[in-house]
């Protein structure tokens, strides 16, 4: 029996769209019993709509895997625990990919690496903003090179919290995608390049106060404001409430606030009174950064 555990994530972290992540202490579980009839069993809060047959996204992602190594389909029984909501801008199916496949190569004797494994996760998810700090843990930068993503991770353990306010409202990530123009202006550009240059310095020398103007972005959260109803002012809240910085997590609906452990909590409430003053039911959590990514326990 193997068993993975893989954190939820946070991706672009404001001007960072499609190449910074964050892990987070809130995970999934995936349990693999050998020489078992073949049967998937949901545990957890958010099982609901996942299906438990074939077309699971982890199973699809672990018979992928064998097929691409000629490794013989093994039979076998999958619990999965859910602790990350889905559709909200966590990196649930991120966790699905990276999980199945950590869980495939372990049962085939470890073939591949992390780096390796990281490629096949950025082919089927499209993005490795997600893939990355799910991997390897920490806040992370993925660079598109020609030979594939290159992980760095700019902090292994950083000492911040994260707050996360998670609306009740569900978003697929191509919907949230689709809205964005295909080109931007140089000006735009200019403007998230220079941000997320200080996002990196601010995380490798632990400069937090950067963080308010490193997490600005031009290119996706005002054009996805349009999908979440009060985006723009609960960033702003968050920030008057004593965060360091905050932003869409992912392409959304999460938003995510970084900050000191003593602000955490009027952060939340800022936040979801902006939410509530828009008639969203959401939920908090606040959470550690994860530093170690995908693990077998
Ligand atoms: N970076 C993606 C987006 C989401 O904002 O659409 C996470 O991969």
């Amino acid at each position: 029996m193997i068993r993975v555990k893989i954190p939820a994530t946070s991706a672009n972290l404001g001007p960072g769209f499609d190449c910074l992540g964050l892990a987070l202490q809130l995970y999934n579980t995936i349990t693999v019993e050998t020489d078992r009839p073949f049967q998937i069993s949901l545990t957890g809060s958010y099982s609901d709509g996942i299906p438990a047959d074939e077309s699971n996204l982890v199973w699809r992602t672990m018979c992928h895997f064998w097929d691409l190594i000629h490794y013989p389909i093994p039979t076998v029984a999958l619990t999965f625990e859910n602790l990350i909501p889905p559709a909200r801008g966590l990196g649930s199916s991120s966790a699905a990919i990276v999980g199945g496949l950590v869980a495939a190569n372990t049962l085939a004797g470890s073939p591949y690496t992390k780096y390796e494994l990281l490629q096949i996760a950025n082919s089927l998810e499209g993005h490795p903003d997600n893939v990355t700090p799910a991997l390897y843990g920490g806040i992370t930068l993925s660079i598109p090179t020609e030979g594939g993503v290159l992980p760095r991770i700019l902090a292994q353990s950083p000492k911040l919290r994260a707050v996360v306010i998670i609306p009740d409202l569900l978003l697929k990530t191509e919907k949230a995608r689709g809205i964005l123009p295909s080109q931007v202006s140089r000006r735009d550009a200019v403007f998230n390049i220079a941000h997320a240059g200080l996002l990196i310095e601010a995380f490798i020398r632990a400069e937090y106060s950067f963080l308010k103007e490193g997490m600005r972005d031009v290119l996706h959260q005002n054009q996805r404001a349009v999908l979440i109803p009060g985006l723009l002012e609960t960033i702003e809240a968050a920030v008057q409430a004593g965060a360091y910085g905050a932003a869409l997590s992912g392409s959304g609906p999460t938003l995510l606030a970084l900050t000191e452990p003593e602000f955490e909590q009027n952060i939340a409430l800022s936040m979801l009174d902006v939410f509530k003053r828009h008639d969203v039911h959401a939920q908090s959590y606040a959470l550690a950064i994860d530093s170690e990514g995908a693990q077998i326990i």
